[in-house]
């Protein structure tokens, strides 16, 4: 099959890549690097430097492609506060673009990424599918109007779609010297410089991490199988919870460092617990994750050590500066 793949440089989309190719699928896909990595991308597939605003350019490349994923995102949650602009137009604006040269070009299925930030405050978790999503947040509204619109215009238009809500994932190849997110990347590349880990607000947000091979077997399974065409999946773990103080613990245990976090003011709009039950994927897709949370950090620690540590890069603009701007922007403290 030939299988379009976005953000194909980024953490995500480049895994794909080559799970499609070993599965000998043709794969091209397509980045503008507002993040992602250029060494992210494989070889072996058909690159295009190009943003997928470029409409008229993304109906010419997606012609004759069975199958799209819809990796490329913004995925900043804290940071689309004070860049709504930037995030909402590079979450459900550029969905619209990729939607359009999908149907256009009749592509079979679209298989789309959303997030956790599509059910914001819930009354009760873990999160389920079947919740009403109420986001908190200008990116969890983008990506909860993308799956409307998706859902709607495959009422009309007749295309599969399958929804993965994937959260908290780790491993090889995230970008780690974004100071906006990733919060163990983060974590890992100050510590590997000797730096203390910044905290917001007290550290007891709850949250669970899923590595990345995991995570592409279910994407995998949603570009194929029948059973989950027009189903919205969560996909990450339910059993293994962890506060960020306690993941800030593990990577100092691991690393032998002394870990001394630095506290500063809560982040607004962050969600405190935030976990969402795998039992749909257990059902649809067979989800069995094989790593734990210490040997997913450890893989992620492997791969910075490699590459090499870096130092923090503000490459993004923070459009809207004022007294909740965080410390951590306002005044670089990455
Ligand atoms: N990593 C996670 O923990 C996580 C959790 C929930 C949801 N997601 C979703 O999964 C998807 C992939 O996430 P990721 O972690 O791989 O992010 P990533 O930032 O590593 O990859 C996204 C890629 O998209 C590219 N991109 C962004 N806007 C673009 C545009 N307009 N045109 C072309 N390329 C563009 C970026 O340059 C980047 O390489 C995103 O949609 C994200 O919202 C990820």
């Amino acid at each position: 099959m030939r299988i379009f793949i976005t953000g194909v440089a980024g953490f995500l989309g480049s895994h794909l890549a080559d799970r499609m190719l070993q599965l000998g699928h043709e794969v091209i896909g397509n980045d503008n690097f507002i993040g992602g990595y250029r060494d992210n991308i494989n070889p072996n597939i058909e690159f295009h430097e190009v943003d997928c605003m470029d409409l008229a350019k993304m109906r010419e490349l997606t012609k004759g492609c069975d199958i799209i994923y819809h990796c490329a995102s913004t995925a900043y949650e804290g940071l689309s506060v004070f860049s709504p602009h930037l995030v909402c137009t590079n979450t459900y604006q550029i969905t619209m673009s990729m939607l359009s040269a999908a149907i256009q070009n009749k592509v079979k299925r679209f298989v789309y990424c959303s997030s956790m930030a599509r059910y914001g405050y819930q009354p009760v978790y873990p999160f389920t599918e079947d919740m009403d999503p109420k986001p908190i947040d200008p990116y969890g509204i983008a990506k909860r109007a993308a799956e409307i619109t998706i859902e709607n215009m495959a009422r009309v238009h007749k295309f599969e779609y399958a929804i993965a809500v994937p959260h908290n994932i780790i491993g090889a190849r995230q970008k780690y010297d974004d100071p906006f997110r990733n919060v163990a990347s983060i974590m890992i590349n100050l510590m590997l410089q000797g730096r203390q880990p910044i905290i917001y607000g007290d550290g007891m947000q709850m949250r669970n991490f899923s590595f990345v091979g995991d995570c592409i077997d279910c994407l995998e399974r949603m570009a194929f199988q029948d059973n989950v065409n027009g189903e919205i999946i969560n996909i990450g773990p339910d059993d293994e919870f962890v506060t960020i103080n306690q993941l800030a613990a593990t990577l100092g245990k691991i690393l032998n460092f002394d870990v001394k976090p630095m506290y500063v003011a809560d982040r607004p709009m962050e969600v405190k617990h935030a976990s969402c039950s795998a039992d749909k994927a257990r059902k649809l897709l067979n989800y069995k994750p094989q790593m734990t949370l210490e040997a997913g950090l450890i893989d992620m620690i492997d791969y910075i050590r490699k590459r090499g540590v870096l130092p923090f890069e503000y490459h993004l603009e923070v459009e809207i500066q004022n007294e909740f701007t965080p410390r951590t922007w306002a005044d670089r403290l990455f």
